[in-house]
């Protein structure tokens, strides 16, 4: 090459890098050690675009508590079913509170008859008030998961009648061979929900609907023979996690040993959360969310017919802690069955 056309080619080969680059991040980033020495347990996080995440979340400023005392809600209202044991200041407050939250633009009249407030005929109020039931059963009885910092209606719905992240089953459930993959199934088609991989759409039904237990699907003896584990299970497993550390927003070390992934003892507290966080999620998609389907309106539905379901990142949004971990629940207890008993 002459020194004359060099400088052409190196500009060219800039604008291929460019143009190859342009989809990685920019330094700095940082690492932050959180496993043993020499384990590569460590968490990269580039923070300028941390700070941008932990930017976009809002708290709505608190409202003022509740006078004390004062008749209950269940002797003043006509037809409520779930908050009958908070005076009637707490019911209001709680009114005006789960507006803000869910339907702050459209107001108490999303949810009511405002004619008549104790009418059932809007679906949405019959919705929530399920909503109320799960609220109160996640903080009651998933602590294990939860903690004391909760869940209030906002930890999930942020400001919108219609949660950010749900998910329905998958267009094509019947499909459970990898074949069908080829023919335009839910395989092969890169997904947003799993990372954008080629992995199946839809790892949710079979792992986060209910039912199946541990997900194991890694060797424990070196033995061929010993190991029968499908490749789809295999595959469900790696789209889960997938979606689990994007939800959360961290990397697979937040939780493993990726010298193991099966072995306990070397992960993370974080991944012991985590596998309460999976049981949790069972417990809300087949207890209150799936069995809401008859209450949605048709348009509300997924492709299958099946009502909208939770998630990680439901909650999560991208943080390790949902709404990094502001709790707001103490200031709202009328949301926490126990704190009222
Ligand atoms: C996100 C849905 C939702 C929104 C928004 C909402 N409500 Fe309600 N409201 C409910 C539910 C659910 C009940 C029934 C609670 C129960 O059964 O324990 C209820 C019950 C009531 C009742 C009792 C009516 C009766 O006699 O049985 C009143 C009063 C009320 N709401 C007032 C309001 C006001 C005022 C607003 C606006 C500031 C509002 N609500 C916004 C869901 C909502
Ligand atoms: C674990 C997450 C989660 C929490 C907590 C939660 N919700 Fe929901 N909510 C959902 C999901 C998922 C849907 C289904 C979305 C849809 O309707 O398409 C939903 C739907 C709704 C709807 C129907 C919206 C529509 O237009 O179809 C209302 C109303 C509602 N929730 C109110 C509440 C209230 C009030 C609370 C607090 C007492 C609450 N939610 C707490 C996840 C949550
Ligand atoms: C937030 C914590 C968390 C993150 C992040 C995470 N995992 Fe997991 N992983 C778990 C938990 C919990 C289990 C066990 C689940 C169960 O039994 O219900 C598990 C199980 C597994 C298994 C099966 C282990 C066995 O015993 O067969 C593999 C493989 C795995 N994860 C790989 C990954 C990969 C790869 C990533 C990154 C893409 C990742 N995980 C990210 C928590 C996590
Ligand atoms: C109903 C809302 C909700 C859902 C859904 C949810 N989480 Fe969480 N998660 C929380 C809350 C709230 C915390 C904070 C608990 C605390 O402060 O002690 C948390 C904390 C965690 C932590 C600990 C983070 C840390 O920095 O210590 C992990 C790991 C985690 N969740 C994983 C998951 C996984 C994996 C899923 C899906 C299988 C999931 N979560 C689903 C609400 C939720």
């Amino acid at each position: 090459m002459t020194r004359a056309n060099r400088l052409p080619f190196a500009l060219a080969a800039g604008i291929v890098a460019t143009l190859f680059l342009g989809a990685c991040e920019r330094p700095p980033t940082q690492s932050k050690q959180i496993g043993y020495r020499g384990v590569g347990m460590e968490q990269v996080i580039n923070p300028r675009t941390a700070a941008k995440t932990i930017a976009a979340v809002k708290i709505p400023d608190v409202i003022p508590a509740a006078d004390p005392g004062g008749p209950k809600a269940s002797t003043i209202y006509k037809n409520v079913k779930v908050l009958g044991d908070l005076t009637e200041n707490e019911f209001n407050r709680t009114m005006a509170a789960i507006t803000e939250w869910v339907s702050p633009e459209q107001g108490c009249a999303y949810c009511h008859n405002v004619e008549n407030m104790a009418d059932d005929n809007v679906y949405t109020k019959v919705v929530a008030r399920r909503m109320f039931q799960m609220t109160r059963h996640i903080n009651e009885t998933w602590k294990s998961h939860v903690g004391e910092t909760g869940v209030t209606c906002y930890t999930c719905h942020a400001g919108k009648p219609v949660p950010e992240n749900i998910w329905f089953q998958s267009k094509d459930k019947a499909s459970k061979s990898i074949m069908a993959g080829y023919r335009g199934g839910s395989q092969n088609n890169a997904n947003k929900s799993v990372g954008s991989t080629a992995m199946t759409a839809d790892p949710f039904s079979d792992l986060l609907g209910g039912g199946k237990n541990e997900i194991r699907v890694q060797a424990t003896k070196a033995l061929p023979g010993t190991h029968n584990v499908s490749i789809q299970d295999t595959e469900k497993t790696y789209a889960l996690m997938i979606h689990m550390s994007e939800g959360l927003g961290v990397n697979c070390t937040f939780c493993h040993n990726s010298r193991s992934f099966g072995n306990w003892t070397s992960s993370t507290p974080q991944r012991t959360s985590a596998w309460h966080g999976i049981r949790m999620v069972r417990d809300v998609n087949s207890a209150f969310l799936t069995p809401l389907q008859s209450a949605y309106p048709a348009t509300r539905l997924g492709p299958h017919g099946d009502a909208p379901k939770a998630f990680c990142s439901t909650c999560h949004q991208g943080l390790a802690k949902p709404l990094n971990g502001a709790q707001m629940l103490k200031s709202y207890l009328e949301l926490n069955k126990t704190a009222l008993k």
